[in-house]
């Protein structure tokens, strides 16, 4: 029995040797050999175990200590992973004005490791996915070297702002567009509004902006629809009255001067806003020259 029990115990130990030779496990998983010693992993890298060195965190990945896989950054977080100055200890909250998108459909998935700027059009608050669209409305210059696109913000009076480009596709305003002639627009505006008849608009430019619609002025005539094709668009620059047509502000036409009545029509710094009586009315037939020629 001793001589058993002795020759088993040999074998035991041979046997262990063997394995340890074979398989060499000294450490768990979360663990490395350190000095012939198991350490716990340190955070920014993952340890399979056995004796294998500490495995740094990719770009996109991080980890806590004694780990043994690193963890992807989840949507709206980012890491730049482990580098020689950099320990991917934890995820960062995708700034504003940035999205942080993981992609788990690639293989192996990847984590954001690089905030995106938000393109034009769009923006962001802190720690999303995707930047927004703009609303209309709303604008925004996208993210650059020297803007942060934190915000949407509001379309100017004179300017409209619509998420639709040309072509009907959402895309979001990147920047305001002015007012035309014949139109005009309050803050915050998808389009601009047409001039209602006796309203005029020379639109915005450079030297103004179309903030509101003008009282057509005295002695001229503003008409919504355009004469020729009948399209709304608005008046851009207030008609003259011609040679016996004169009007008082806010006029859609011009009116012809009663009988026995005549204006010269406007020219340029003379509006004509009524008519007088003609001279031969005075001793005309009928009542109605008599009639102007007293009022
Ligand atoms: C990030 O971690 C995941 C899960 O552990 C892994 O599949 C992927 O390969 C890692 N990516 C990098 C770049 O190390
Ligand atoms: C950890 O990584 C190993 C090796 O890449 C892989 O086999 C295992 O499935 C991973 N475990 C988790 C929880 O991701
Ligand atoms: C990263 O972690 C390792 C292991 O803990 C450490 O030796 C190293 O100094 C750290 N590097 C930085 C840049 O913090
Ligand atoms: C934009 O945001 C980034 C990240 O938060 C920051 O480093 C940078 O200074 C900001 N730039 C401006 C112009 O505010
Ligand atoms: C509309 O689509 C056409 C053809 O695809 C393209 O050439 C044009 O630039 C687009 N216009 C706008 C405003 O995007
Ligand atoms: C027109 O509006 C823009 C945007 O609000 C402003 O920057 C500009 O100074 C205005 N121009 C004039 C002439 O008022």
């Amino acid at each position: 029995m001793t001589f058993l029990k002795r020759y088993y115990v040999q074998h035991l130990c041979t046997l262990l040797t063997v394995i340890t030779l074979v398989d060499p496990s000294p450490c768990n998983p979360g663990f490395y050999v350190l000095k012939g010693e198991c350490e716990g992993c340190p955070a920014g890298f993952s340890c399979l175990g056995g004796m294998s060195e500490p495995d740094p965190c990719g770009p996109g990945n991080f980890s806590a200590p004694l780990a043994t896989n690193c963890s992807i950054a989840n949507d709206g977080f980012y890491s730049p992973g482990t580098t020689k100055h950099h320990n991917a200890t934890q995820q960062y909250p995708c700034p504003s004005g940035f999205e942080c998108k993981a992609d788990r459909s690639s293989a192996p998935p990847r984590g954001c490791s690089d905030p995106k700027p938000c393109p034009a059009g769009t923006w962001s608050p802190l720690h999303v996915a995707e930047c927004l669209l703009c609303q209309g409305g709303t604008y925004c210059p996208g993210t650059s070297k020297h803007y942060n696109a934190t915000e949407a913000l509001e379309c100017p009076a004179g300017f409209w702002c619509t998420q639709q480009d040309g072509n009907g596709t959402i895309k979001g305003c990147s920047k305001p567009l002015p007012c035309a002639p014949g139109t005009y627009s309050g803050p915050a505006s998808e389009a601009c509004l047409i001039c209602s008849d006796g309203f005029w608009s020379p639109g915005t430019d450079s030297k103004r902006n179309a903030t509101e619609a003008l009282e057509c002025p005295p002695g001229y005539s503003c008409i919504r629809n355009d004469p020729a094709t009948g399209q709304a668009t608005g008046c851009a620059r207030p008609h003259p009255c011609g040679p016996n047509q004169y009007s008082e502000k806010c006029a859609m036409y011009c009116s012809k001067c009663g009988p026995g009545t005549s204006s010269p029509g406007t020219s340029p710094g003379h509006p004509s806003t009524s008519c007088t009586p003609d001279a031969i009315s005075l001793i005309g037939p009928g009542s109605e020259g008599i009639v102007a020629a007293d009022s």
